[in-house]
């Protein structure tokens, strides 16, 4: 597995590479890894001629201090992790060599980024679009790969894709969940032993939705049911939102892609999951 720090090295190597044919495809993360991560990975190595996977906790999509400073840092199983998977090239740029200067440019995603994780961490999708958009210019991939448990972060790149013209194909890729149903995520490491038992509830409500709405409960009955839950638990609900989900607005009759998400808090850790239901 080939290790580049430098925008200009990796350039350079990716430059020599795209001339001879070579397709690539781009896992970004933030490190942290775990089975999500290596099953986009896993499809990167399958599908393309060359895999990479970045690893750049991205200070600009943090609207909380204190998230970005413990956010779980496991560079060397991350690196074992990835070249068992086959990986081909890893890349860790450092802050001064993504952020060299300061920071003007300020990415609105209009309506799509005003519900959800928009709404209550302001400035996320603003450092998710510039990292990203960094990102695909650097590596130039043919595709790219995200996890459907970033619901939002997927509709919001494929908008900054779209309307930048980035030539790209992008993936989204099924949420890996723990037996319990706990979607994976770098956060869950932050839980204890009871706290993961307790955020099972999330993926539990999102199945108590889906059941209620089969049933033809109305949306306004099953949030109402869902915050009920909620009340009942250890876990602080931040958001329950039915949305469409390729538009990401909100409904108060199911589309043909519906889309159940929650936020929610478990010993101070904010998790999110979601689960798209077809009509
Ligand atoms: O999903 C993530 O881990 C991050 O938001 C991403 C896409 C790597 C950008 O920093």
């Amino acid at each position: 597995m080939l290790h580049f720090t430098d925008i200009a090295d990796i350039r350079n190597y990716l430059n020599e590479r795209q001339l001879e044919g070579k397709s690539v495809g781009l896992v970004p993360t933030m490190g942290a890894l775990h089975d999500g991560h290596y099953s986009l990975v896993k499809a990167a190595v399958k599908e393309n001629d060359i895999a990479i996977a970045s690893i750049f906790i991205n200070p600009v999509q943090f609207d909380q201090k204190e998230d970005f400073e413990n956010y779980p840092k496991t560079m060397s199983s991350d690196f074992s992790g990835l070249e068992k998977m086959g990986t081909h090239i890893v890349f860790t740029p450092s802050l001064e060599e993504i952020y060299p200067s300061t920071l003007n440019l300020n990415l609105s995603f209009g309506s799509m980024e005003k519900g959800m994780e928009g709404k209550f961490r302001e400035g996320h999708f603003n450092g998710v679009g510039i990292i990203v958009g960094k990102l695909l210019n650097i590596i130039r991939p043919n595709t790219a790969y995200f996890g459907q448990k970033d619901l939002q972060q997927f509709s919001i790149i494929t908008c900054l894709v779209e309307d930048l013209s980035y030539d790209v194909e992008l993936k989204c890729m099924p949420t890996v969940r723990s037996e319990n149903g706990l979607a994976l995520s770098s956060r869950n490491q932050r839980l204890s032993k009871k706290g993961l038992d307790e955020a099972a509830l999330i993926y539990k409500s999102l199945n108590l939705a889906h059941d209620l709405l089969r049933k033809s409960y109305s949306i306004a009955e099953v949030e109402h049911q869902i915050h009920n839950l909620y009340e009942k638990s250890n876990l602080d609900l931040e958001y329950f939102a039915v949305v469409d989900a390729v538009s990401l607005v909100p409904l108060t009759t199911l589309a043909q892609k519906t889309a159940l998400c929650v936020a929610a808090h478990v010993e101070g850790v904010r998790l999110i999951d979601n689960m798209i239901i077809s009509e």
